[in-house]
């Protein structure tokens, strides 16, 4: 039988994710690792297709998959030595000598031990058995969670991790030019689904500009930023960046009705909209963004039932849109972010 699955997801949708890994595999089991971790185990089925399902957008509020071959309680071990000593000897029974793997440990709330303590003896371990050990970029994961109530091990190919960071937590530098928190969203979306490319977008929710900055560094020759609110003065002197200091239903009227420039090639939004709202303005839109154009959409669920929000928004983007990726991403807080492409 396949060994469990270690999956990440933000604390307060872990009963919410548990319920989507339901809906999209044959779950017979679900138990708590800590605050934004767990483990599922599979009656059929395997870590590549839960993979596959959430890289399909049906498991959204997982945020990234380890396989799990040893699970243990977290009061099993006196030292980090022993759960280091321990964790080397599940790793190493799939590993080979000359295998090259990303380390990853990590924990999961307030754990018993901190990641580092128990890095350190596995790294000299590993070493010591002919693994090359890496931070990251390995075809194969080595990783170990260390939860406030269970500990994980295991060793898993990183095509099925979603994300090659500890945890799925992806950390971006901070640029001296980013003008909001909110670039990191793109940016991390980016390193997942590629960087779209065209001449014309537009920015709905535009303010301060952060988007805008990013879509316009992609070499969009026009960026049409969308919000009643102002752009910071780095971003509004950019050349081809056109502020329009309107909502997004008047712009849609107003623009829409007289445009006839180049086709618009992505629509992003980013707007503080219930997610039906930003659903129907991006239907609305449409109508401006050319057949097989993109959109990225932030969808606000808050944490009142995330899961319907989600099902209602996608069922007005339909009308429209062909959803291709949707997650939440790390820097994601109380939303998903869903990549669609226009009929
Ligand atoms: C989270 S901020 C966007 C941050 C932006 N993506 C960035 O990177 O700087 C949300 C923005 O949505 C804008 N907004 C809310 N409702 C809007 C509407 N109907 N039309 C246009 N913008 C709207 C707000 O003014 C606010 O500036």
């Amino acid at each position: 039988m396949e060994p469990p699955v270690l999956f990440s997801v933000a604390p307060d949708y872990y009963r919410f994710a548990v319920a989507e890994l339901r809906a999209a595999l044959d779950v017979t089991k679900a138990q708590r690792v800590g605050p934004d971790a767990g483990v599922v185990h599979l009656g059929s089925g395997t870590l590549h297709g839960a993979a596959d399902a959430c890289w399909g957008g049906q498991i959204p509020l997982v945020r990234h998959l380890a396989r799990a071959d040893a699970v243990r309680g977290a009061g099993t071990f006196d030292t980090p030595a022993d759960l280091a000593e321990w964790a080397e000897s599940v790793l190493l029974a799939s590993l080979e000598v000359g295998d090259t793997v990303s380390l990853h440990t990590w924990d999961s709330g307030d754990a018993k031990f901190a990641p580092g303590k128990v890095r350190r003896p596995l790294l000299e371990a590993l070493l010591d058995n002919g693994i090359r050990v890496v931070t990251s970029g390995a075809d194969t994961v080595a990783s170990v969670c260390i939860g406030t109530d269970r500990i994980v091990a295991g060793v898993n190919p990183s095509e099925v991790s979603l994300c090659d960071w500890p945890g799925g937590r992806i950390r971006l530098a901070t640029m001296p030019e980013q003008v909001s928190r909110a670039e990191f969203k793109l940016e991390e979306l980016f390193s997942y689904v590629g960087a779209p490319v065209g001449d014309v977008a537009v920015d709905f929710g535009a303010s301060p500009g952060g988007w805008t900055r990013i879509v316009h560094a992609q070499g969009f020759r026009q960026v049409h930023a969308v919000d009643p609110a102002a752009l910071d003065d780095r971003v509004s002197v950019l050349p081809g960046v056109i502020h329009h200091r309107q909502t997004a239903g008047d712009f849609i009227n107003d623009f829409g009705t007289t445009y006839d420039g180049a086709p618009i090639d992505l629509i992003v939004n980013d707007m503080r909209m219930v997610p039906q709202l930003t659903a129907h303005t991006m239907v609305d839109a449409a109508a401006l963004l050319r057949p097989g154009g993109q959109a990225v959409i932030t969808l606000k669920l808050g944490t009142n039932n995330p899961e319907k929000q989600i099902d209602d928004a996608l069922n007005v983007l339909a009308a429209a849109y062909d959803p291709s990726f949707m997650r939440q991403l790390q820097h994601n807080r109380h939303e998903v972010t869903v990549v669609a492409t226009r009929r």
